[in-house]
């Protein structure tokens, strides 16, 4: 359908390696005692983006059949690649091109908050069955606190985003990025608005601080990555927005100096001198039935 939200939103990588971490099998008990959703049920996620929740949920739930959807090509594309077992599609969360009473759940992470209320639950109601689930997941504020090491910009890099910033809000504007924000009361009552009932609401913290105690050297790796594949990818981002505005060897100079504070916060890790940084999502995981 489009490129968009992969080319100046978020890159491939940003949300793939976020998602894997946010949706690791560390978590498995604490969302699977929040879905209260049974094996081999018809699954419909939406806005699935790279497909990491969906391969989650393919693990968790051997016998689900699971559907994937998003409007964004590229995403949809690596998500084909990358899980096997779930299938992908291209479409739109406000028409769903899918009959009534399809599926026993869907299913979405971050999604909401991008899409007209309206056309987003009622679409969900349509292609449930009746007594079917749905399940919202939306970020709520958690805790950043980066290292310093990675936190400093400089003024040339403050100067190069205040340069584009223009353009990337009118590129949110067009994707509809968080055009519909919800607090923790009106979405409960949204849903029960669109005809869901039994409406419940949870809150689980996955909290990723590379120096705990206990935290496997691979996964304390993976989120200080994680962290330097989104700062990379921004500047993707900004190239693909605002290339007219920034010449090559700026961008050359950005990409270095943000790969050099990564790498300085991953030697750091690797000498034992550890910085407490962290990141803790608190997400919301609103549970409605038809
Ligand atoms: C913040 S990302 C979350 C992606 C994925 N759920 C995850 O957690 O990794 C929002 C996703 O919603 C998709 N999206 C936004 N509006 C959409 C729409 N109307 N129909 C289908 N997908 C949409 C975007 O393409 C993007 O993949």
């Amino acid at each position: 359908m489009n490129r968009d939200w992969s080319t100046f939103i978020q890159g491939i990588g940003t949300l793939h390696s976020s998602r894997t971490l946010r949706f690791s099998d560390e978590f498995r008990e604490m969302y699977m005692n929040a879905f209260r959703i049974p094996d081999g049920c018809r699954i419909l996620e939406v806005g699935c983006g790279t497909g990491a929740l969906a391969a989650s949920l393919r693990r968790w739930y051997p016998a689900a059949r699971i559907t994937g959807l998003d409007r964004d090509s590229a995403f949809v594309a690596f998500a084909r690649e990358r899980c096997p077992g779930v299938r992908f599609v291209e479409g739109d969360a406000t028409a769903l091109a899918f009959p009534d009473g399809s599926f026993d759940v869907t299913i979405s992470n971050t999604v909401a908050e991008h899409v007209d209320p309206a056309r987003f639950f009622a679409e969900q109601y349509r292609v449930l069955r009746p007594g079917g689930v749905c399940l919202t997941l939306s970020a709520r504020r958690g805790i950043n606190a980066p290292a310093p090491c990675v936190d400093e910009q400089t003024d040339f890099e403050r100067g190069i985003w205040d340069r584009v910033s223009a353009r990337f809000d009118e590129i949110e504007e067009r994707v509809g990025m968080r055009k519909y924000p919800m607090d923790e009361r009106e979405y409960p009552l949204c849903m029960e608005e669109h005809g869901f009932r039994n409406v419940s609401t949870e809150y689980l913290a996955v909290d990723l601080t590379p120096d705990a105690p206990g935290c496997p050297r691979s996964r304390a790796r993976a989120m200080i990555e994680a962290e330097r594949l989104s700062a990379l990818d921004a500047l993707s981002a900004l190239e693909a927005a605002a290339g007219d505005l920034v010449s090559g060897e700026e961008l050359a100079r950005m990409r270095a100096l943000a790969g050099g504070r990564f790498d300085k916060r991953l030697a750091l890790y690797q000498a034992g001198e550890r910085q407490w940084d962290t990141s803790v999502s608190l997400t919301m995981i609103l549970r409605g039935e038809k």
